[in-house]
């Protein structure tokens, strides 16, 4: 009995201090987000900065002229450090440079959300091998890189962490992209890869205390969309969702601050899906 009442935990919710909401905080922390000035990834940015994280952006240096103003209207909006990065997660010493320059301008990393992909025209059935290859490098390859520089450093610096990846629905289904006869083939597969890699991460990484889940966004529009999505596709893919529609970036914010928060500090390993249903067909 006594073993019993130790071990039940007692209703937090009883003290008057406690706060449900302090435990979506990341006041004190230090986000790293790649893929940063695309749709997705300055959402997260922002709403790590307003979380209270001091984060750094990172994405592809033909991105400079966009990333650099945005990172300083985040830093204004919220009053967080937000420093712009630029590295190819796919070059493993541009990779390297960035982890230099996380911890010389921000200390360390405590959420990483590794986010940066592409779809590639030609990316099909006949798909050439520089594509699939293309693809798999920047989706695949440059998951682990930026994984195990960020596992690597929670490590070094002893406080755990949470590494959040990008997954997609097209790592659980096939995608038809709004009724294409020659669906994503590597883009699938390297998603895929991303869901099984975290999952693989999570298990080797939890003696550190560094939890690993992805997100699996359905269709959101963004920037990925740009010159692949007609509208004439669009209103197909609005009948293979569920809720009927594409997401908003902006509803990736509540999956994304519960997973970098303390608010899921039990949950590794995990896939959320964003999708408005289209995982339940
Ligand atoms: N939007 C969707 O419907 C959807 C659905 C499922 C998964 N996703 C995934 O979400 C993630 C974010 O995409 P998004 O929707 O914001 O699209 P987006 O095109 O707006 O953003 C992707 C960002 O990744 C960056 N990037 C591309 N190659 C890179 C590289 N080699 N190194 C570093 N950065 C690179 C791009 O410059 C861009 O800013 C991607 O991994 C994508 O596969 C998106």
């Amino acid at each position: 009995m006594e073993f019993y009442e130790e071990l039940y935990p007692k209703d937090v919710w009883r003290d008057a201090a406690y706060d449900i909401f302090d435990r979506f905080s990341l006041k004190g922390k230090k986000a790293l987000v790649t893929g940063a000035s695309g749709g997705i990834g300055r959402n997260a940015a922002a709403v790590f900065a307003q979380a209270g994280a001091d984060v750094m952006m990172a994405d592809i240096e033909r991105t400079r002229a966009t990333l650099d103003p945005l990172a300083q209207e985040i830093a204004e909006r919220f009053g967080t450090t937000v420093v712009p990065a630029y590295c190819d997660v796919s070059d493993e010493a541009q990779v390297n440079a960035m982890g230099e320059q996380l911890e010389a301008q921000l200390g360390t990393v405590d959420v990483a959300f590794l986010n940066a992909g592409v779809v590639l025209p030609g990316d099909d059935y006949d798909s050439s091998f520089d594509t699939w290859k293309k693809t798999i490098d920047i989706d695949l390859n440059g998951m682990f890189l930026c994984g195990q520089l960020a596992q690597k450093m929670m490590r070094r610096h002893g406080h755990g962490g949470s590494i959040i990846m990008t997954s997609s629905i097209s790592g659980y289904v096939m995608n038809h992209m709004a009724g294409n006869p020659n669906p994503i083939m590597a883009y699938a597969a390297a998603k895929a890869g991303v869901s099984q890699y975290a999952r693989a991460l999570a298990a080797f990484s939890v003696r550190d205390g560094i939890r690993v889940n992805t997100i699996a966004p359905g269709y959101v529009w963004s920037g990925i969309h740009e010159g692949l999505m007609t509208e004439q596709a669009h209103d197909v893919a609005n009948q293979e969702i569920p809720m009927r529609r594409f997401g908003r970036t902006d509803e990736l914010h509540g999956p994304l601050l519960f997973l970098a928060s303390d608010a899921s500090s039990y949950i590794t390993g995990i896939n959320i899906p964003v999708d408005g249903g289209y995982l339940i067909a």
